[in-house]
């Protein structure tokens, strides 16, 4: 894992170029209300360049904003977050390995419920089925969620398929767009994958310790890889403009919020209904069914109460599927 949220500091020097927003603000008093030296200063400003954030710099007054920053910023997002239990405690890099990865070890050490963990980059993205996950630096949303719901093990799948509904949401709330939700829990525009997501656990048999909800969002990528252009795309390939990475990951974070309350709430049968009305593979799509150890063609046949979902074989036969993909078939 790789160590070292981003620096308080940074952090304290993004809120105050945004709280003075194309003012020419002084390095020295930069410099003295964070509480480093004016050379750090400049080596904190490089490295926000780096990240696309426009800073003028002027010869002897100080540096100028351009314009606000899409960057995911504790000190930008938490304030939006009022209320919200998951968030209040917003770990942020600009590169790690793996959200996953750091927000584990982090459930390991402790970490309280609602812990956040985000990136502007990964360096080994991981994804299911021991996939990689494309972590182009900030163009996505890469961002981990600690979780300790007091459920048993076996609710597991229902947290999985409750991620994947808040993502829809909050991509449909902030773009507008129509997407689809491909079990148990991939979102879709246009039929290609825009999020996906990777739940880890540390668990005993008879209770869930902590649930790590990993989400990856492709936002603003300009262009997929040649590898992956079939079958993914960015929010922003479809809808021809940029979307705002911070507004959409405060949207996901309440969402998030919303369903988990409602889980505790109401059970894992309105998690079920909500998904089955949001996705069309609920039921009646043709599918390829892929399992570890080969694949067939089926039709889906409706989710049960844990989320696990019925396919029909052309034989008439049914199995319930708890765990692999389904592609449809055209
Ligand atoms: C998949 O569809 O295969 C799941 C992809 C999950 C990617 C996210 S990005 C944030 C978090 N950290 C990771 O290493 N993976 C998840």
């Amino acid at each position: 894992m790789t160590t070292g949220s981003t620096d308080r500091k940074i952090d304290k020097l993004i809120h105050l170029m945004v709280m003075n927003a194309t003012v020419v603000v002084p390095g020295p008093k930069i410099a003295s209300e964070i509480g480093v030296t004016r050379a750090t200063v400049w080596h904190y400003i490089e490295k926000l360049r780096a990240l696309g954030v426009e800073i003028k710099g002027h010869p002897s007054r100080g540096y100028q904003l351009q314009r606000l920053p899409d960057i995911l910023a504790p000190s930008l997002i938490k304030p939006e977050l009022e209320g919200n239990p998951i968030g209040q405690r917003i770990f942020h890099y600009f590169k790690t390995d793996s959200t996953n990865s750091v927000a584990l070890a982090l459930a390991t050490r402790g970490a309280e419920h609602g812990t956040v963990v985000v990136a502007e980059e990964q360096t080994a993205g991981r994804g299911r089925l021991g996939r990689t996950w494309y972590s182009e630096k900030k163009n996505g949303i890469y961002v981990s969620v600690i979780l300790r719901p007091p459920l048993v093990p076996s609710a597991a799948p229902l947290l999985t398929l409750l991620a994947g509904l808040a993502a829809h949401q909050a991509i449909q709330a902030s773009t507008g767009l129509a997407a689809d939700i491909r079990w148990p829990n991939d979102v879709l525009v246009n039929s290609k994958k825009v999020c996906g997501i990777l739940t880890e656990m540390n668990a005993e048999l008879d209770r869930l310790h902590a649930v790590v909800v990993g989400i990856g969002i492709n936002v603003n990528h300009r262009e997929m890889p040649k590898e992956l252009e079939a079958t993914a795309t960015s929010l922003r390939l479809v809808l021809g403009r940029p979307v705002s990475r911070a507004q959409l990951l405060v949207t996901l974070l309440k969402e998030l919020e919303k369903h988990y309350q409602l889980l505790l709430r109401e059970g894992g049968r309105a998690i079920v209904e909500r998904w089955a009305r949001a996705s069309t593979f609920a039921e009646g799509k043709r599918v390829r069914v892929l399992t570890g150890t080969g694949e067939y063609q089926a039709v889906t046949a409706g989710l049960d109460p844990t989320g696990a979902l019925h396919v029909r074989r052309k034989d008439g036969s049914e199995e319930l599927l708890v765990a692999g993909e389904i592609v449809e078939v055209k």
